[in-house]
């Protein structure tokens, strides 16, 4: 059934189904152009519901028959499903249906990725396999018997436990079976079947009460050497949410799939957790350091949402973050454990800027938890997870960690089992707490980035703050109430010395004063230490100041962030005035390099500056035009300052940090990696690239290896290097992924769109695969002098494939146009040259659902 024009779905409107699932058997006859699905299902209908009529959804389903306790039933098709007349009693429900996973390029539902079957189903691509009310809020337990020929599907997987493995000899061929059983009611969503020609790392684990649990990754042959780094990840995730969070793992078996093809990063699977290959699979050859630490990262998720998101679900979609917002803080809190704390913050925070305020301060801005969509795919967003988890985040700081805990505990006591909401997770916090949490509600219910004002005044021995918080009209929400802003505050001495340690402010009104007395000289404050709100801070401070904290703050975060606030000043003012790079900040950065008390990851953040787009944004916000020649101009203008300004301990930086130690993937070594490789890419401008050559010619690990080449392309000294790159890995196509974003993203501003278009043309450009197709095009978007150079071929370029792409795969499509929400910022000759394309994109003849609402919300 084609789906008729696009309808908006409101959260307002939300009915429960009014049907119970007791119990669903689904049969797989597995075939690659004619899988066949049956399934029972015992329904009774839900007494507390009194509207209930029998509605199930379906989609690109054939469907052989459908049974109502045995007989035919009258069927009413309906856009998206049918409703059935059945009794208003219990009843069997049985259904055969044909699905072609072969022709399935959306990757939803159930396809084919390099000869093996797999499945997505969140959020909505159960309803591709067979007809079922697929709703987050109706959770049932699922066995699942899967059939198929030996031969090419000798491995078989699917939620829970395996029960046992038979021959059927009454079938010619014999075929294989397998059977799974999941003891625990699960939504739709979390269903998943695998089969394919897979090899397992296989491993165990004795979860804290002594059970065993029989682990593995399941890889293609060939990939078994990279499994390793993700099954220690794995472990260590479910030691930790023991520890943690006191949650215990509930199945005999834990297993992982890495599949090539798959539009996300990973799923949650009831006890079936499916990967996109690059997020789990690693080696120190083919990986680095940022692949190691996102894998980790990732394996904690998707493991950690067996509670935050499977054990306890969504009642609808419209609540995403409560299991999101919850397992990114979760995952993030895992990485502050296992690495450094400090590191992972302002790595979050930088994040956060780069991809959640620009959503939040544009056409695209949303609530945490929206209130309406259209396609719930294009919610999967920076703001849902992110800010999502930056909402939790402050929720702690504000109650404490003991009644975070308590609060934590309460929520799993009273709704493990259940189908939630954002109200139920807030009154666990209420009731845990005796606070009123209704005003801080309203970080899930407006959209947009508070921004705050900081005004000091200091009078006979006291500083008062006076702050004010301002958050600027957001699509649909022309007026914000004031929010609840937690503001971690310290206060330094003239000397550098901590003379009033972090303290939180709550700022509730939209102004509001705050008194440090006892301060017989004036004490310099450090505002939004840790970065413990997700908003805009507006501070008049001059560079002395800033220099002043950067070299003594003891807050690591406002540390960093003063330098971050002094490389912004002076590239602001070089685009704006021309004027040169700022000395306080290339004399306190040479200090901090300096420091060799300082972590060598922190200082390698240091070394870091604020991205072209960030600056874009920036100069946008006040009130300017940006120019993204200039803007690259004076970026690379700040990296040569900084390049000779360091020329003196650059060197030493670079010779001081090589690991000597056979390659680990821990925080100690990656971090001295991280610092060698950032002063490699500023030697590189000293040196015009020599050490870089040595280091690529030495490189035993693709950290290093990928630096140099990065750092030889820079100096156009690369040619050589990435043909021996290709030849080298020709065969890892995930290292080859790495090889097309490289060129585009070190290409000449005026050449990137040309580079790319050549890549496009490359015989490994296989654009229906995801990865590569964002490892190209995503890096076109992310070279902002490249992307909006003015002759606006990069533009056309990116929409050429956008409308390619659309009708096979319209998830990706719809989550790639995003790199033209910005573009109300620019000139109006480069907002007329996007212009034309938003409008091309959307006169295309049957253009996806996701795609239409992503266009239509981006052209305001
Ligand atoms: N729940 C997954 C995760 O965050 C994301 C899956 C989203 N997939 C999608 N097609 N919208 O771990
Ligand atoms: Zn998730």
């Amino acid at each position: 059934m084609p789906d008729a024009s696009p309808q908006t779905i409101y959260l307002k409107d939300y009915k429960p189904f009014g049907w119970i699932i007791d119990d669903v058997h689904l049969t797989f006859r597995l075939h690659p152009t004619a899988t066949r699905v049956i399934s029972r299902i015992r329904f009774r209908p839900d007494h507390d519901v009194h509207d209930r009529p029998f509605f199930l959804h379906g989609e690109d389903l054939k469907t052989i028959s459908i049974r109502v306790d045995g007989h035919e039933p009258t069927i009413y098709e309906q856009s998206g499903g049918i409703t059935v007349d059945v009794p208003d009693a219990p009843f069997n429900w049985e259904a055969e249906v044909e699905i072609n996973p072969s022709a399935n390029t959306a990757l939803e539902g159930l396809y084919m990725s390099n000869g093996m079957y797999c499945t997505q189903c969140e959020a909505e691509g159960f309803r591709k396999i067979t007809w079922y009310p697929d709703r987050p809020d109706v959770m049932a337990k699922f066995t699942v018997r899967i059939e198929s020929d030996a031969e090419h599907t000798p491995v078989m997987l699917s939620n829970g436990n395996g029960l046992y493995y038979e021959q059927d000899s009454t079938k010619t061929p014999a075929p294989n079976v397998t059977i799974y059983q999941d003891p625990w009611p699960k939504p739709a969503y979390l269903f998943a079947l695998v089969a394919g020609d897979l090899v397992a790392h296989e491993d165990s684990f004795t979860t804290v009460s002594g059970k065993e649990v029989h682990l593995a990754i399941w890889v293609r042959p060939g990939d078994e050497h990279k499994c390793a780094f993700g099954m220690e990840a794995l472990k260590k995730s479910m030691k930790w949410d023991e520890d943690v969070y006191g949650r215990e793992y509930d199945l005999d078996e834990f297993n992982i799939v890495a599949v090539d093809d798959f539009n996300m990063g990973a799923m949650e699977n009831k006890g079936l957790n499916i990967f996109n290959s690059s997020c789990v699979l690693a080696s120190p050859e083919t990986s680095t350091d940022a692949n190691f630490e996102r894998i980790e990262a990732i394996i904690a998720h998707e493991y950690f949402h067996n509670w935050t998101g499977n054990r306890i679900t969504c009642r609808d979609w419209f609540q995403l973050c409560l299991k999101e917002g919850l397992t990114v803080f979760r995952d993030q809190q895992f990485t502050d454990d296992m690495r450094s704390a400090p590191v992972a913050r302002i790595s979050n925070v930088l994040a956060l800027r780069a991809r959640q305020f620009p959503e939040d301060q544009g056409p695209l801005s949303h609530p945490v938890r929206p209130e309406s969509f259209q396609e719930i795919n294009n919610f999967y967003t920076a703001t849902v997870y992110e800010k999502g988890s930056e909402v939790i985040g402050m929720l702690k700081t504000l109650v404490g960690d003991e009644a975070y805990a308590k609060a934590l505990n309460l929520y799993f006591d009273r709704h493990d089992g259940d189908a939630a909401t954002i109200e139920d997770w807030l009154k666990v916090f209420e009731d845990a707490t005796g606070r009123d949490l209704s005003q801080f509600k309203r970080w899930y219910s407006q959209s947009g980035t508070p921004r705050v004002t900081v005004r000091e005044e200091y009078a006979q021995d006291t500083l008062t703050l006076h702050i004010s918080q301002r958050t600027a009209p957001t699509p649909g929400q022309e007026t914000k109430e004031p929010q609840i802003i937690p503001i971690a505050v310290g206060l330094l001495n003239p000397n550098g010395d901590e003379v009033q340690e972090t303290t939180v402010l709550e700022l509730r009104d939209s102004e509001q004063s705050f008194s440090f007395p006892g301060h017989a000289s004036r004490p310099v404050p450090s505002i939004l230490r840790g970065f413990s709100a997700p908003v805009l801070l507006d501070q008049e401070i001059d560079a002395d100041r800033r220099a002043f904290l950067l070299a003594h703050d003891t807050d690591p975060f406002n540390r960093w962030e003063s330098g971050r606030m002094l490389a912004r000043e002076s590239l602001l003012s070089s685009v704006k005035e021309g004027s040169a790079p700022n000395a306080a900040y290339l004399d306190g950065l040479k200090l901090v390099l300096r420091d060799d008390t300082l972590d060598p990851a922190y200082r390698a953040l240091m070394l870091g500056q604020p991205s072209q787009s960030e600056l874009a944004g920036l100069l946008h916000d006040a009130g300017h035009v940006p120019a993204p020649e200039a803007i690259h101009a004076a970026s690379e203008a700040l990296r040569q300052a900084k390049a000779d300004h360091l020329s003196d301990i650059l060197p030493g930086l670079y010779a001081d940090h090589q690991v000597e130690e056979p390659f680990s993937a821990e925080a100690g070594p990656a971090g001295q990696r991280a610092l060698a490789n950032a002063a490699l890419d500023l030697l590189t401008r000293l040196d015009g690239g020599a050490t870089a050559a040595m280091q690529y010619t030495r490189a035993d690990n693709m950290t290093q290896q990928l630096a140099a080449l990065g750092a030889l392309l820079d100096a156009d000294q690369g040619q050589e290097a990435l043909t021996a790159f290709y030849d080298q890995w020709r065969d890892d196509r995930l290292v080859i992924d790495k090889w097309f974003s490289l060129q585009v993203l070190h290409a000449k501003p005026g050449d990137a769109a040309d580079v790319a278009r050549r890549l496009t043309n490359h015989m490994d450009f296989d654009w229906k695969n995801p990865n590569r197709f964002r490892a190209l095009l995503g890096a076109l978007q992310m070279h902002h002098a490249g992307f909006h150079h003015e002759s606006g071929a990069a533009y056309e370029l990116l929409a050429d494939w956008l409308i390619r792409l659309d009708p096979v795969n319209p998830q990706t499509t719809a989550r790639m146009s995003t790199a033209f929400q910005t573009w109300k910022r620019y000139d109006t000759k480069r907002q007329a040259l996007i212009g034309a394309q938003l409008d091309r994109i959307s006169k295309q003849p049957e253009l996806s659902r996701d795609t239409t609402e992503m266009i239509t919300r981006i052209r305001g």
